[in-house]
């Protein structure tokens, strides 16, 4: 390794960070993480916290997963790299599409398409609903409909169906016929409705016009986030995304559930869809799929969508998608090491059990710190605390103040992560509960310095 005065003066020469402006980086001296054991990370400066984050909502197992390591150290020994575009396969690919068809069989998704990450396993679905539409004979279905403060990644497609100005402005014009809804976040919404099964209703009715006004005949899918998770964590009402189904299945609208997040277990069931009782037509998947240890991806697809892909016989079935390291065997191998890592710990209850002591300690600063306006949570290792400049007017804080509880958490013990005017929490799925009083306490100490 470089020695601590090269990498300091040298990180933002000749890189530039993502969701970072470059002057930005010049001008602030990152945290430089040079290690990590179990939920820990250390870094440059000798400091060893809490990771508040989980990497970035991926390593639910932690950082020292030994079966994992060593199946990615065999695999590259055995097979580092064979494509399976078509013609060619790999074994471990073909044992994970079997693995996921099992697990993901409880939501109806039987077919695995492999991808490299997130963002490709929304681009991928948003196309395969495309192309579904147009083998039925449905040619004139090509519009795509989401929430806003939805997030889907950085792709054009995904990118155009976020629902985040931060994400979009500098790259537009996005796609055209992508349509958005307001999102059941009961903070901040149109409707001034603060009850969440109202809203519900309300952000329902709210698809159904967008339907009525752009003809169900145009609109391909509807893509959304179980809990809304980079949008700063808004869990909808439990009759939201079974509202949404039904209302996709009456207009023969593809639902896309992006599990980027929420799959494996993270919201305290083994799926987002699962917790709220709803069968996709496409999951989209990836992060805690390998947990960080290999960037990777899958998109879990439905078996009504599969039958009809498989019985054309006209031809328009023939997938013109696809990526170098779609079904990468290094990959294909830290997956299956991850499945049963996270079956046999059986994570999603140490989720449930540590993300309601989460919630509800964040629940317990908003009591003591007027700077909380709200927290959200209440399902699994996700939840969001928002800051404001004052309870009444909800305006946002000074950018200064998120990063200031932000700094003396960390020196405090925690890493947590700010996005906006929210600090997100989604740490491993395998902390305790000690683990949890650190975050809590580290964050405590972090308002109480403002
Ligand atoms: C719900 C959701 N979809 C898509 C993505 C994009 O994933 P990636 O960053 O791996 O491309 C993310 C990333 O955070 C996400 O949270």
């Amino acid at each position: 390794m470089k020695d601590e005065n090269f990498l300091k003066a040298n990180n933002a020469r000749s890189l530039w960070h993502p969701m970072t402006a470059p002057a930005d980086s010049l001008k602030n001296a990152p945290t430089i993480v040079t290690g990590a054991q179990g939920v820990r990370i250390t870094d440059l400066d000798g400091h060893e916290v809490v990771d508040g984050v989980g990497g970035l909502w991926n390593v639910n197992l932690g950082y020292s997963c030994q079966p994992v390591k060593e199946a990615i150290t065999a695999q590259l020994d055995r097979l580092p790299y064979y494509s399976i575009f078509r013609g060619t396969s790999n074994d471990c690919v073909i044992e994970l599409a079997e693995e996921l068809r099992t697990f993901f069989e409880p939501d109806g998704l039987t077919r695995a398409f492999f991808t490299s990450g997130g963002s490709d396993s929304v681009e991928t679905a948003l196309r395969l609903a495309r192309q579904f539409h147009k083998i039925k004979g449905e040619a004139g279905r090509v519009k795509y409909l989401s929430l806003k403060k939805g997030y889907h990644g950085t792709h054009f497609g995904g990118a155009s169906v976020n629902g985040n100005a931060n994400f979009r402005t500098a790259y537009e014009p996005l796609l055209p016929g992508c349509h958005h809804i307001p999102a059941p976040y009961t903070y901040r919404n149109p409707f001034n409705e603060t009850d969440p099964a109202r809203l519900a209703q309300l952000c329902l009715a709210a698809l159904e016009d967008e339907i009525a006004f752009q003809g169900a005949g145009t609109i391909a899918a509807f893509i959304m986030e179980p809990i809304l998770g980079a949008g700063g964590v808004i869990p909808p009402h439990e009759s939201f995304m079974p509202g949404v189904e039904a209302i996709c299945r009456k207009h023969g609208i593809l639902l896309i559930a992006d599990e980027v997040i929420t799959a494996f277990g993270r919201t305290g069931a083994w799926t987002g869809s699962r917790l709220w009782g709803v069968k996709p037509d496409f999951a989209c998947t990836a992060k805690a799929i390998t947990n960080g240890y290999f960037p990777f991806g899958a998109v879990m697809i439905a078996e009504g969508v599969a039958q009809v892909f498989e019985s054309d016989a006209s031809g328009k079935a023939a997938i013109g998608h696809g990526y170098t390291y779609s079904g990468h065997p290094v990959g294909a191998a830290a997956a299956l090491a991850c499945l049963a890592e996270t079956k046999r710990l059986n994570v999603v209850e140490n989720a449930a059990t540590r993300g309601t002591q989460l919630y509800e300690g964040a629940k317990g600063l908003m009591a003591k710190h007027d700077v909380i306006g709200d927290v959200r949570g209440g399902h699994g290792l996700m939840t969001a605390i928002e800051l404001v400049a004052d309870r009444d007017s909800k305006a946002a804080p000074d950018k200064a103040i998120p990063a200031r509880v932000q700094d003396v958490a960390y020196r405090s013990g925690a890493m947590v992560r700010v996005s906006g005017p929210n600090i997100i929490l989604s740490p491993p799925l395998v902390l305790t509960a000690a683990d949890v009083e650190v975050i809590l306490a580290a964050l405590d100490a972090g308002f109480a310095a403002l």
